[in-house]
């Protein structure tokens, strides 16, 4: 230790790099986070999940308030008015809350901070602002940026990216959001449900690419039924700012003839690319695969002893629980211990009304691979809690293998999807049979036991269909 400054530098403080530092100094060892924001937290916490969410909360009770969608329950409201700045205000305090909540963390559990952007000089020694800083092992932990779409400028006031998307000043007349993705749908159901019309562009022949299949028809049947305009198969070949709006230039994605939309406001969200800029990787002799992130192994050892690499900036879904567990994982292993994440049972959920969320394998993929399958279904509208709550949209799919009956894959379409999917990840982690699922006794009334009559049709019959 003698020549090393410390046992462990992370390069990144979101929520790969924290959760790593955190981990690496509550197992004893000496321990800093270089970041180059001004607070700590990353993506996630700053410009991502927390005020996306804060936002698709606020804009879903502002919606329930305005729109009479409470009037069936008894609850008549009137002169209810949007007031935007406020709810900026309280998405900003939650942010706050949270991101000095890591600092907390971090002196709690002695991580030094190093303020300021960390540069590669040697595989074992980083700069960053201006010190020479040595140790035993860099954790490279870098997370993304928005990809940029050639010949689109995002000025953050016009044309913007998920950041500005989360600080209009005012509601859009027409938003057209560029991806059919995460980020433009999430976002986009922002905007929609403060009064903006929405169009979507996807390059893609269906919204959501990557969830399954059913998941995906699903979606663009309840996106349009909310009144969005989804403009699939179609690329967006220009956009022309003009004073305080622009115009986009269209054409199928098999080519054909193009044609132009206005929209008072663009948002950009095709992709998330990894950040690599400026760190001088060579000098830690490491290069980048062929998708520009770093390569690491089963233990997220990059190909140079002594760095590692997690979250966003290597492969694999750009998600933040991801990011969380491979820190705590790359920590274990740093010190000596067995740190593992499996890879196969990663959830993942579409915050919007209602959810989308996806555990293990879609039904594509595995008929793709060749494995035999089984597949339950339910729908909420069978479901006595969806019905009560009047809120009846979605179903439950489970995928089991044919011969084992094991779970290979849960989807599920439902306003409490994300909640749900916890308890399919827990089950396919420990393992489980379709048939474990539906033998376990699920609570009365509520949305899981949509859950546990999906798993009842692997193999027989639910009860309520
Ligand atoms: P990041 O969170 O990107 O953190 C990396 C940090 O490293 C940054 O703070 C950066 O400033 C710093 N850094 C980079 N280079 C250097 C350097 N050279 N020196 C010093 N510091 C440096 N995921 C979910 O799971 N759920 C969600 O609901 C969700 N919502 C999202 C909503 C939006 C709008 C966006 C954009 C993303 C969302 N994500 C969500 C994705 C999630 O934010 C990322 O997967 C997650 O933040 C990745 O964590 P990370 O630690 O790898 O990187
Ligand atoms: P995405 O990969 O989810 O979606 C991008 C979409 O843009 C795809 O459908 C793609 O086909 C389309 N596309 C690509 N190029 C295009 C073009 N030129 N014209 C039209 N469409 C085009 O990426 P997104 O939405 O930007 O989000 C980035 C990442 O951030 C996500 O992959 C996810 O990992 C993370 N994220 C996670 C969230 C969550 O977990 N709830 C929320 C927001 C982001």
């Amino acid at each position: 230790m003698a020549d090393y400054d410390f046992d462990v530098l992370v390069i990144g403080a979101g929520p790969g790099g924290y959760v790593a530092a955190i981990r690496a100094a509550q197992l004893g060892l000496k321990t800093a986070c270089v970041e180059s924001r001004e607070t700590l937290g990353g993506t996630c916490l700053n410009v991502g999940c927390i005020p996306s969410k804060a936002m698709l909360h606020a804009s879903e009770l502002y919606q329930e308030a305005s729109s009479g969608a409470l009037a069936k329950f008894g609850i008549d409201i009137s002169g209810s008015s949007l007031n935007l700045d406020q709810m900026h205000a309280e998405k900003a305090k939650a942010v706050k809350e949270l991101t000095g909540g890591i600092e907390g963390l971090f002196r709690k559990n002695k991580v030094e901070w190093l303020k300021g952007r960390a540069t590669f000089t040697a595989a074992d020694t980083v700069e960053v602002a201006g010190r020479s800083v040595r140790a035993k092992n860099i954790v490279i932990a870098t997370g993304s940026s928005v990809t940029p779409l050639p010949g689109v400028e995002v000025d953050q006031k016009v044309v913007v990216d998920s950041t500005g998307a989360l600080a209009l000043p005012t509601v859009p007349k027409h938003m057209v959001v560029i991806g059919g993705g995460v980020i433009g749908l999430e976002l986009g159901s922002v905007w929609k449900r403060l009064g903006a019309e929405v169009t979507v562009v996807e390059y893609l022949d269906q919204i959501l690419p990557g969830m399954d299949g059913d998941v995906r028809k699903e979606a663009n049947k309840l996106f349009k039924k909310q009144g969005f305009t989804l403009r699939t198969s179609t690329k967006v070949t220009g956009v022309a700012v003009h004073g305080d709006g622009a115009k986009l230039t269209v054409e199928p994605a098999a080519g054909g003839a193009s044609e132009t939309i206005e929209a008072d406001v663009v948002l950009l969200a095709i992709g998330r690319k990894p950040n690599v800029d400026g760190l001088a990787l060579d000098k830690a002799g490491l290069e980048l695969n062929a998708r520009g992130q770093v390569a690491v192994d089963h233990d997220f050892r990059t190909a140079t002893a002594g760095v590692w690499a997690i979250g966003d900036v290597t492969p694999g879904p750009m998600l933040a629980h991801k990011a969380e567990d491979e820190g705590i994982a790359v920590a274990e292993n740093i010190a000596g211990q067995t740190g593992i994440v499996n890879h196969a049972v990663i959830p993942s959920v579409v915050y919007t009304h209602p959810e989308y969320a996806s555990v293990g394998q879609t039904e594509e993929a595995l008929r793709e691979g060749g494995t035999e399958i089984k597949i339950g279904k339910f729908p909420f509208l069978a479901n006595s809690r969806a019905k009560t709550n009047r809120d009846t949209d979605g179903f439950v799919k489970v995928i089991a293998d044919a011969k084992t009956d094991r779970v290979l894959g849960v989807h599920i379409v439902s306003s409490l999807a994300g909640v749900l999917i916890g308890q399919a990840a827990q089950a396919m982690e420990f393992g489980a049979t379709s048939e474990d699922i539906a033998y376990t006794c699920h609570a009365h009334p509520t949305h899981s036991e949509a859950l546990k009559e999906a798993a009842m049709a692997v193999t027989g019959k639910p009860i309520h269909m």
